[in-house]
């Protein structure tokens, strides 16, 4: 740890600036400060963006995904530094703590509660978009990649050199790998490869000393930031990744089935038949066939719930109908139900765009914001047969959303739980997510669109984790628990740490304390430095 003895006298000189910010005179004068502290670290080049520019609020607004966050109710940041360079990181961490300013680091902006650009104090938004470079290396298979880089971006980048080789990592393409990868990171190679987390092989971070750490200079950290979230811990410059091999044509599928045609049969029935629950975890890992039960309205407007099987398989229908109809009889997988295409085409087709369209959508960073909730539950053991029926009606009474039921097994099962900081592994069926969106501006709309799905994951309830009920980081819900910013409790933490790291919790808080023992990267779902009474 040479490099502390470098950083104790910059420390000591950015100390004399501003006492804890607290009222908005305080806030100019620690802005101001901020600001001069940047001139003062070679950050002359870098974008600061105050509220008084005009392009403060669109520059704000590019990457917000949940338009719940967009009005002016949301507590807008001090001010904005996109980075076009490392050291403007190094800068924005040293300058925010010496100020008493909080920052927020945000990739793509995807965070489902907004925590990388909203906060109840003082903050400076750290926007990483301009950091987004990706170096690929077909020879030796790896990539480093920047973490302002989206999927798409990582995606199209190995599609432009080489179709067989790929990435697991989540379904919608304007996701930042920069949250992404550090949450866990899952998509349709999850029973094949495992998670982002498991192809990471080096990352490039930024601690609360200002200093860059890689690999072999960051000890357990690079376990920690590898599903424990990077916000907790510093700013995540870049992964190296390790690419993974895959055929050049590929399956992949989407039957519909209505719960009158039987999708409730393949869905649950219990008898000496393979049924979904019980199959899909135990198939062959190159195929990965997630339900989602959803409320889809009719021409007739009425609501009904649809079961659709969306798949991949990596290899040729014919293939798959061959084994399907050993494995999986009653799903009725058909030939025609197969649709064969490059890996980097079923990116598109699990983002609902048309195959045919050029792979350069997927450059498109930005995506349409909607008001949206969304919860996640594990499951561990088949739900029985006579429990869908109720979960079916609190299902009907969310009205138009849907669940994904995401199987596990393959190589998740494979991978030891200590192995990095995610800790949902063996043992696990599905992970499930439940989601709604809705249209209609307000308060009421909100609370009634989200007390409807609380009432379907309140209806869940016997039949997945408990003590904790565990939950997926990169689902992100602050009904899973939330913290003081200014008071962070060890008791609050340790509500939301369980459920998102059931036993590595403590340890995270362990790390945590060795890397930022004065809990400088914080936000309401945080860990903290582990306590010294514990
Ligand atoms: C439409 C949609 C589809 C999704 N599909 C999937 C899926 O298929 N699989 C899946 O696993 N997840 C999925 N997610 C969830 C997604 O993985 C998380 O929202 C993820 O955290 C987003 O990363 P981001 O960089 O875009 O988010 P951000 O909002 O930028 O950040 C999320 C969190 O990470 C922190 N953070 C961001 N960048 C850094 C950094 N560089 N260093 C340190 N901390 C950082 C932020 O402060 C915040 O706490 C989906 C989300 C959406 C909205
Ligand atoms: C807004 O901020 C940007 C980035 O710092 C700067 O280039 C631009 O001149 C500013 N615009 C105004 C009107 O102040
Ligand atoms: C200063 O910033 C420039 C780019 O903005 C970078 O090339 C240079 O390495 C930085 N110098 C230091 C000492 O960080
Ligand atoms: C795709 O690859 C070609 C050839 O290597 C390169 O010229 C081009 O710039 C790449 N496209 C993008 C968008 O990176
Ligand atoms: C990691 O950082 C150390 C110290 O700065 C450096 O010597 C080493 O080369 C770096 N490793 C990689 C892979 O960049
Ligand atoms: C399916 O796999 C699980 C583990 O993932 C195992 O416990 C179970 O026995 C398997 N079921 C069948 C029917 O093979
Ligand atoms: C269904 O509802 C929409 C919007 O509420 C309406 O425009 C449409 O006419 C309705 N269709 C029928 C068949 O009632």
């Amino acid at each position: 740890m040479s490099n502390l003895l470098l950083i104790i006298p910059l420390l000591l000189l950015l100390s004399t600036s501003a006492p804890p910010s607290l009222g908005l005179a305080h806030q100019s004068t620690s802005i101001s400060a901020f600001r001069q502290c940047l001139q003062n670290h070679n950050h002359s080049d870098a974008v600061l963006y105050l509220p008084t520019n005009s392009s403060f609020l669109p520059v704000l607004n590019a990457y917000i995904h949940n338009k719940r966050f967009i009005g002016p109710a949301t507590a807008k940041p001090l001010a904005i530094v996109t980075p076009t360079h490392e050291s403007h990181v190094q800068a924005t961490v040293l300058c925010a703590k010496a100020n008493n300013l909080q920052i927020r680091t945000r990739s793509g902006g995807h965070d489902y509660e907004g925590l990388s650009y909203r906060s109840p104090s003082p903050f400076i938004l750290l926007d990483l978009n301009n950091l987004r470079r990706i170096e690929l290396d077909v020879e030796t298979e790896t990539a480093w990649v920047e973490a302002g880089a989206t999927l798409g971006e990582l995606y199209y980048a190995i599609a432009n050199k080489t179709n067989t080789l790929a990435f697991p990592a989540g379904v919608c393409p304007s996701i930042g790998v920069g949250g992404h990868f550090a949450g866990g990171g899952y998509g349709n190679l999850l029973r094949k490869y495992g998670l982002s987390v498991d192809n990471v092989l080096d990352a490039r971070v930024v601690d609360a000393r200002g200093e860059i750490l890689n690999r072999s200079t960051m000890g357990d950290l690079f376990w920690a930031i590898r599903g424990g979230g990077g916000a907790s811990f510093g700013v995540i410059l870049s992964w190296k990744v390790k690419l993974v091999r895959v055929p050049e044509v590929v399956t992949a599928f989407q039957v519909d089935r209505w719960l009158d045609q039987g999708a409730s049969d393949i869905f649950y029935r219990l008898c000496h038949y393979y049924r979904w629950q019980q199959v899909s975890t135990n198939l062959s890992k190159d195929i990965f066939i997630r339900a989602m039960p959803q409320v889809v309205t009719t021409p007739e407007n009425k609501t009904k719930v649809m079961i659709s099987f969306v798949g991949e398989y990596l290899g040729r229908t014919k293939d798959l109908v061959s084994y399907l109809s050993r494995s999986f009889p009653e799903l009725g997988f058909r030939e025609v139900d197969g649709k064969e295409m490059s890996w980097v085409e079923t990116v598109l087709f699990w983002a609902m765009i048309p195959v045919n369209k050029p792979l350069e959508v997927l450059l498109n960073r930005k995506s349409e914001p909607s008001y949206f909730k969304s919860k996640s539950d594990y499951v561990t053991e088949i739900i029985p047969r006579e429990a869908l029926p109720g979960i079916w009606d609190a299902l009907l009474k969310v009205g138009p959303c849907f669940t994904q039921w995401n199987p596990y097994g393959g190589r998740m099962a494979e991978i030891d739980t200590d192995e990095a900081a995610y800790a949902h592994r063996a043992g696990y069926l599905f992970k499930v997510q439940y989601y709604v969106w809705w249209v209609e501006d307000g308060e009421e709309a909100e609370a009634r669109h989200v007390g409807a799905l609380d009432a379907l994951h309140e209806a869940v309830t016997p039949y997945v984790t408990k003590e904790p009920r565990e939950a997926y980081l990169n689902y992100r819900d602050l009904e899973n628990g939330v913290n003081s910013v200014e008071k962070p409790e060890w008791s609050k933490a340790k509500v939301y740490g369980e459920k998102y790291f059931k036993g590595h919790f403590e340890r995270l808080a362990k790390i945590k304390a060795e890397f930022d023992p004065e809990n400088f990267f914080r936000d309401q779902q945080s860990i903290p430095p582990f306590p010294h009474s514990h």
